[in-house]
């Protein structure tokens, strides 16, 4: 997910127990500009394989060229297309889900990756389509299955809905009744009993988590146990929520260290945002984070915070 899910968050992610992940979308040309952040964003580690770097784009050519790139620089497990983004900045540029308006554009796109890259499989992220009136995942990923594409992921929302309403899982359902490929559906996953439901009523073959992993890095621990009918795990209590958010922020520094060559955290402090939900006196907490400047700030305010929760 856009500038949360770099290589220091994935690290919270596997932990966890996610068992595949993909990187956030990178714009072909800047990949292609070899802008260092672009590079950056494609960055990950052996141990957080298997792993797929996502692109986006609207032309075919710098599509292919950036897929080749990627492919031969950092050997990712999958490519992943990305045709689901509605930012309106993305979608000015025909690319993310300003494509499922353009099908035809879309399929050119898949094409030149697809010869491009004939070594690497080649996957796609896509919504139902640009709105209610015009839900065309069920006709794409059919021709996607016909030009090579090795697995899709359906956000189970229109571009018109942005995030708000429900994802229809009943569409998400079509899609996989319509191809042999995996399906991986995706759309309000928050716990691990919907999990289950979910895979159980849809017929997918696997499932994405995207914005509960934000505020609570340990879901996929919750989903895994509910999928093998264990007991769920104890919820993550105050302790563990500082701790995450702590690390997170150890680990972005690391990760970006050399770039920064110093210890301020301001940069990140939006990363850590979605971290203190859950935590007592959230927003208390998110006006204390906000006037952190180093690591050191950050570990005095959450040592502060725990133990003013220790009952006297
Ligand atoms: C801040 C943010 C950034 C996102 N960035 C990406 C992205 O780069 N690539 C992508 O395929 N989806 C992206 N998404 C969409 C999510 O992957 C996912 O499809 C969507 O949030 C629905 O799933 P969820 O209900 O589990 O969050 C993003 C979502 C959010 C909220």
């Amino acid at each position: 997910m856009a500038r949360h899910t770099d290589v220091a968050f994935r690290a919270l992610c596997k932990e966890q127990g996610a068992d595949v992940m993909v990187t956030e979308f990178v714009q072909s040309e800047g990949l292609l500009r070899e802008n260092a952040k672009s590079w950056e964003m494609v960055d990950f580690t052996e141990s957080q394989r298997p792993m797929g770097v996502q692109i986006f784009g609207a032309t075919p050519a710098s599509m292919a060229k950036a897929a080749r790139e990627v492919c031969n620089r950092v050997k990712p497990d999958f490519l992943d297309l990305n045709f689901g983004c509605p930012a309106h900045k993305v979608i000015e540029q025909n690319a993310g889900s300003g494509l499922l308006r353009c099908t035809p554009l879309l399929f050119e796109v898949v094409k030149a990756v697809r010869d491009a890259i004939p070594e690497t499989p080649l996957t796609a992220k896509m919504r139902l389509g640009w709105d209610d009136e015009s839900i065309v995942a069920v006709d794409v990923a059919g021709r996607l299955q016909e030009l090579g594409v090795e697995a899709i992921a359906v956000h189970g929302r229109t571009r018109a809905q942005g995030y708000s309403g429900a994802a229809h899982w009943g569409w998400i359902t079509k899609v996989s009744e319509a191809v042999d490929i995996p399906v991986i559906g995706n759309g309000d996953i928050r716990d691990g009993e919907t999990a289950v439901e979910r895979l159980r009523s849809s017929g997918v073959s696997g499932l994405m988590i995207g914005r509960a992993a934000l505020a609570q890095p340990w879901i996929f621990r919750h989903v895994r146990a509910a999928l093998e009918g264990r007991e769920a795990p104890p919820a993550a209590g105050a302790q563990e929520r500082w701790d995450t958010l702590v690390r997170l922020a150890e680990l972005t520094l690391e990760t970006h260290a050399s770039r920064l060559g110093e210890r301020d955290i301001r940069w990140m402090l939006a990363k850590l945002h979605p971290l203190t939900q859950g935590i007592p006196s959230s927003r208390q907490v998110r006006d204390q984070l906000q006037k952190c400047l180093t690591l050191d700030d950050l570990r005095k305010l959450r040592d502060k915070h725990l133990s003013s929760y220790v009952a006297p």
